[in-house]
This record gives C-alpha cells, structure tokens and sequence, in this order.
C-alpha cells in the first residue's frame, strides 16, 4: 500500500471497559487499527489478541495490538483517552480530580510527544476538567482536543424520551449541554421528536423527570454495577465522534471543547454544539438561549470553572 493508503491509527488509552469496548467497536468497522495502552501487565496484549481472533468471525482485518508502553502509539491518527479511576457508589465525578489530573496529565505527556498531530479525545472523568488538562499539558490547539460527554448525556436522555413514548430513538434528537455533571443543560426547545418540539409530546412534568433521570444516569448505572461505570453508552458515543472526524462528516455533536467567547466563556472548556470532521472540532455553533437556558448553562460553567481553578493550582505545585 501507497502513502496515504494506511488504515487509520487509533490509540486507545486506558484498556478497561470503556477502553476495551471501544476498541471492539473500531475493530468491527475494519476501517481503524488499534493500539491499547494499559499500565496493567498483559491485560491491553490479552484483549488485543482476543479482538484480533475475533476477526475471522467479525469478518475484519483490523490490527488491534496491546502494549503497557508508549512506543508504539507514534504517529495516531487519533488519542483517545479512557485512563483514570472510575467512581464508586456515592462518589460524585469530581471527587475523582486530584487522581485523574496525575494520570491523565502523564497519559497526555506521552502520547502527545510520540504523536503531535493527533486529534485527542478525553473519557476520563471529571469530563470537563480532565479536558481542560489535556488542553494545558498537550498544548494542542483547541479543535484538537475534545471531550466526550454530550454525545453519551444526549443519548441517555433520547432513550429515556423514546421509552417514554414508545417511539424509535432515530426519531429523537437532543442537545445536552454543559458540564457533564449534575448541572449539565438539556435543551428541551432543541429537542424534538421526528422534527416536532417535545414539550408538545410530553407534559412539563415527566420531562422534567426524564432531565433529572439524565443528569443523574451516571450515577443511576454506578449504583447499578457497583464495582464501575457505564461503558457500552460511553464508548458507542465516542466512537460516532471518531467516525464523524475520520470519515470528515462534518457532523454537529454536543462536545466539550475550550470556549474562547463563544456562548460568552472565555478560557473555558464545556460541552457546546461543536461541528465535527477532518480537523476535529471544526467550529462551535452558537444556539439563541432564553434566559433561562443561559442561566442554566452559566451556573455549570461555574461548576466546571471552579474545579478547573483547583486544577490549575495543583498544576502549579506539581510543575
Ligand atoms: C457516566 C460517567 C462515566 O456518565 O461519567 O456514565
């Protein structure tokens, strides 16, 4: 094969759940080839090699090789980002801050020299920090580096409006904005059903329900698991972004990237209608707000804005 006619190289960081089953589900499309990177002995070689025999059943070709160093990460396409403690029941997702700015600030360091070019895109939670991280420690800029959480806050509120309904989630579309936290910012007037508003297919009160059922779907499947969190939704969510920018889309998907005056944040990143294709983060669409709807996005950017002052202090000490 030719220049160019290279498949696409995906490194996947992180080789537990999310991390494995994105890998499983790139290697499906026979399109990408994967490299796991965990710290863990032999664990990111074992699934490999299981994906890889898989292959001849899934009918890919995909290389899906397993590494516990960097080496091997040079020159992907694409980062994706999975490192970092999950959370246990009762834990909130920023209770997992000082932890996971070690491991993703270190994770980013090495991937980012072996592969200056790559798109990154960030799972580890608390979602919006650990982007604002990997943004300072990469330097990259910012339509390189995006975090995954709209696609999966969206999705989960989608099913929850189809279950409602009775109706096919294709027919539903939804914009969850914001930080991917308790104060994350559903769009209902953005939200319909097969082009028509949802406040004219559900009362006020079950859909306020359904946004509180969302906000609070991390913890719901945590609570669930109790050893972990979700992974099938995560890693379906991250893989519609990595095809939208392999495949050049240009596909409008909720995703946390750094505002700077956009939605009126400065040097700040949150979830936001962001245009997704070659370049990655192409261009962030600004949707009218009501008042309401501001406040609401406002009062969660200071969420994110605060931990994100914590994190630049503990960046501080540590540099
Ligand atoms: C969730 C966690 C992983 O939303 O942030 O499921």
């Amino acid at each position: 094969m030719g220049e160019g006619m290279r498949r696409v190289k995906v490194t996947v960081v992180g080789a537990g759940n999310v991390g494995g089953s994105i890998a499983q589900r790139l290697a499906e499309k026979n399109w990408y080839d994967i490299v796991l990177v965990d710290i863990v002995e032999g664990m990111p070689q074992g699934k490999a090699l299981d994906l890889v025999e898989a292959g001849p059943v899934c009918a890919y070709d995909s290389a899906v090789t397993g590494a516990n160093s960097y080496e091997i990460t040079k020159d992907s396409d694409l980062v994706i980002i999975t490192s970092g403690i999950p959370r246990r029941p009762g834990m909130s997702r920023d209770e997992l801050l000082e932890t996971n700015t070690n491991i993703v600030s270190s994770v980013v360091r090495e991937t980012a020299k072996r592969s200056p070019d790559a798109i990154l895109i960030i799972v580890s939670n608390p979602l919006d920090v650990m982007t604002h991280v990997a943004s300072r420690v990469s330097g990259f800029p910012r339509n390189r580096v995006i975090g995954m959480a709209g696609v999966l806050d969206s999705a989960r509120f989608r099913s929850f409006i189809a279950e409602a309904l009775e109706v096919s989630v294709e027919n539903i579309h939804a914009m969850v904005l914001g930080g991917h936290g308790d104060s994350m910012v559903p769009l209902i007037r953005y939200t319909t059903v097969a082009g028509r508003p949802i406040n004219e297919w559900l009362s006020p009160d079950i859909l306020d329900a359904l946004i509180k059922r969302t906000r609070e779907g991390g913890a719901e499947i945590v609570n669930l698991l109790k050893t972990g969190s979700a992974f099938y939704a995560p890693a379906a969510s991250v893989v519609e972004m990595v095809e939208a920018i392999t495949k050049d889309q240009k596909k409008i998907l909720p995703c946390a990237v750094l505002c700077e005056g956009e939605y009126g944040f400065h040097d700040l990143v949150l979830g936001v209608p962001v245009k997704l294709g070659a370049n990655g983060a192409e261009a962030i669409m600004e949707y009218a707000l009501t008042t309401e709807e501001r406040t609401a996005l406002e009062d969660s950017a200071q969420a994110v804005r605060e931990l994100c002052e914590e994190v630049n202090q503990m960046m501080k000490k540590t540099a």
